[in-house]
């Protein structure tokens, strides 16, 4: 088998898969966050960059190939990923402690893995109402981190393209497709892999929320990247 070495770990991968792929496969977590294993790399969050030959690249858009030498594990990208995730929590509205989704968050897990502890730019408070119009659904805007699973997952597997993003740099937002811009006169169902592919808190069901209590949830009982292993 192939191989790469990641801060001098030699990895192996198969043909076709991403260094970050390979990376996570082989037990080493890098951070992520719009990468997700059933759909295509979207290389939009750039938490997962990583330096090759001195250059800074997406690892989940990487392919890897036999004698990358690559490293993650450094101060240099410690830092660059924490702003990044520090501007993803200073532009939202992210209220840890009573969302429903805390322990099972992907953007709080990375923010821990990163020691992400202060939100360092200046919080920008945008107003976004929650949408609570549909029968089965929120949809709390609040949250978004403009990972767009949510609306690949809607196009590409659901085939109902409920979700869209709109607007550029500061703006863009989440839309849903629906004249009236609220989610009960989208053809969205509470059963759409839309529904559950959200790594925060957007999208949730009515009538769910709290139901694993805090301090049993994925990421209460292991860190980032070590979801679903024994302590
Ligand atoms: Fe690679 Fe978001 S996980 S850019």
């Amino acid at each position: 088998m192939s191989s790469f070495t990641l801060d001098g770990h030699d990895v192996p991968f198969t043909e076709g898969q991403s260094v970050l792929q390979a990376a996570l496969a082989a037990g080493h977590p890098i951070p992520h966050l719009c990468a997700h294993p059933e759909f295509k790399a979207h290389g939009s969050c750039r938490v997962c960059t990583v330096k090759v030959n001195g250059r800074m690249v997406a690892s989940c858009t990487l392919p890897a190939a036999a004698g990358l030498a690559v490293e993650s594990e450094t101060q240099e990208l410690k830092e660059l990923r924490q702003g990044l995730v520090q501007l993803l929590f200073v532009e939202g509205n992210h209220f840890c402690p009573s969302c429903e989704k805390s322990g099972e968050c992907k953007l709080q897990a990375v923010g821990y893995a990163l020691d992400v502890r202060t939100p360092h730019f200046p919080q920008l408070f945008p107003d976004r109402p929650v949408d609570a119009s549909h029968p089965d659904l929120i949809l709390d805007f609040n949250r978004c981190i403009l990972c767009e699973l949510c609306v690949r997952a809607s196009a590409e597997v659901d085939g109902r393209h409920a979700f869209a993003l709109s607007g550029r740099g500061l703006t863009k937002h989440l839309i849903v497709n629906a004249e009236s811009g609220l989610l009960k006169d989208t053809s969205v169902a509470v059963t759409d892999t839309a529904v559950t592919v959200c790594p925060v808190g957007v999208i949730l069901k009515k009538g769910k929320g709290f139901a694993v209590p805090i301090g049993q949830r994925t990421y209460d009982k292991a860190a980032f990247g070590f979801e679903g292993k024994k302590p």
